[in-house]
């Protein structure tokens, strides 16, 4: 089985300029979408086979792998390393969406050198088309720096994991006046320093129309409302795979968790009660009979 692209394949593939072409302009000047983006995120070779194949717009490597599938508490644990492990796996498996990976706490934050340097190896070193960061307008000098270096920015405001400990928990962000205001201008600030999408993550859902309205880029929701220009989900709580608490706004497609639980158990019963494997199921020797030939005295 062949795990490149062939040139067919990629014919149809999702580009940058693709996904900011799909925010119009009215004569009147107000911005809005004709077809909705899609994105979810993927954290292995499986994982982007299966969202690439369903069509999603985005492929997100997004740093919840860090609690989805390496077991952390938080986003902040994981280094750029396992980010970079993770992001090649899922490029072997992307043929046609756009592949984005989360640049994880502390690679981007202490400069626009280092935010290159770090954003630079998920480019070549794992085949990622955008780097995400998270922040608003004090972010705007980072994403000049690498929108200048070829490497385009996927913005993130509103719930932003990484800020867990300045936030003090994962809450609803924008909710009033003052803070509704600072998250429309850091959307304009990402916009004007060249993020070519911006995530908006836990506002209400008020907020996330506005916002919407106020840029000239793609505004991709999780918990922000339905008038953003696309959506993203994390695969884990759409799957139903994530174990304890979903946020309400992670809409659950699948309970998998269930469905592998049941068929675990049931092989584990089955091996007990010596009811697999079947004999179908094995190899015999050829034709003859199936007694195991003796070598000739
Ligand atoms: O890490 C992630 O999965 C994300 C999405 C929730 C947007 O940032």
């Amino acid at each position: 089985m062949s795990i490149v692209p062939s040139a067919g394949e990629s014919r149809g593939r999702v580009t940058v300029p693709e996904i900011l072409s799909r925010k119009l302009i009215r004569p009147g000047g107000s911005p809005f979408t004709e077809r909705k983006i899609s994105s979810l995120t993927a954290y292995d070779f499986p994982t982007a086979r299966l969202v690439d194949e369903a069509g999603v717009d985005i492929v997100l490597v997004g740093d919840s792998l860090a609690m989805a599938v390496l077991g952390y508490e938080n986003t902040l644990p994981i280094t750029l390393d396992e980010m970079l492990h993770h992001t090649r796996a899922v490029r072997r498996g992307v043929r046609r969406a756009l592949l984005v990976a989360d640049m994880p706490f502390g690679t981007y934050q202490n400069g626009a050198a280092e935010a290159v340097r770090n954003a630079t190896r998920f480019v070549k070193e794992a085949g990622a088309e955008a780097v995400k960061i998270e922040g608003g307008e004090r972010r705007m000098e980072i994403v000049a720096r690498l929108v200048e270096a070829e490497i385009p920015v996927m913005g993130h405001i509103g719930l932003t994991p990484q800020s867990l400990n300045s936030l003090g928990g994962f809450r609803v962000q924008g909710r009033t006046a003052e803070a509704a205001e600072a998250l429309v201008r850091d959307a304009q600030a990402l916009a004007a320093a060249g993020a070519f999408s911006i995530v908006l993550e836990s506002v209400p859902r008020e907020l996330g129309a506005r916002i919407t309205e106020s840029v000239p880029v793609p505004i991709i929701g999780i918990g922000a409302g339905p008038d953003c220009d696309g959506q993203v989900l994390v695969l884990s709580d759409l799957l139903g795979l994530t174990e304890g608490h979903v946020p309400k706004f992670a809409r659950r497609y699948a309970d998998l968790r269930h469905t592998i639980h049941e068929a675990i158990v049931h092989f584990v019963q089955d091996v007990h009660k010596g009811a697999f494997p079947a004999d179908a199921e094995c190899y015999h020797f050829p034709a003859q009979g199936r007694e195991t030939p003796r070598p000739r005295a």
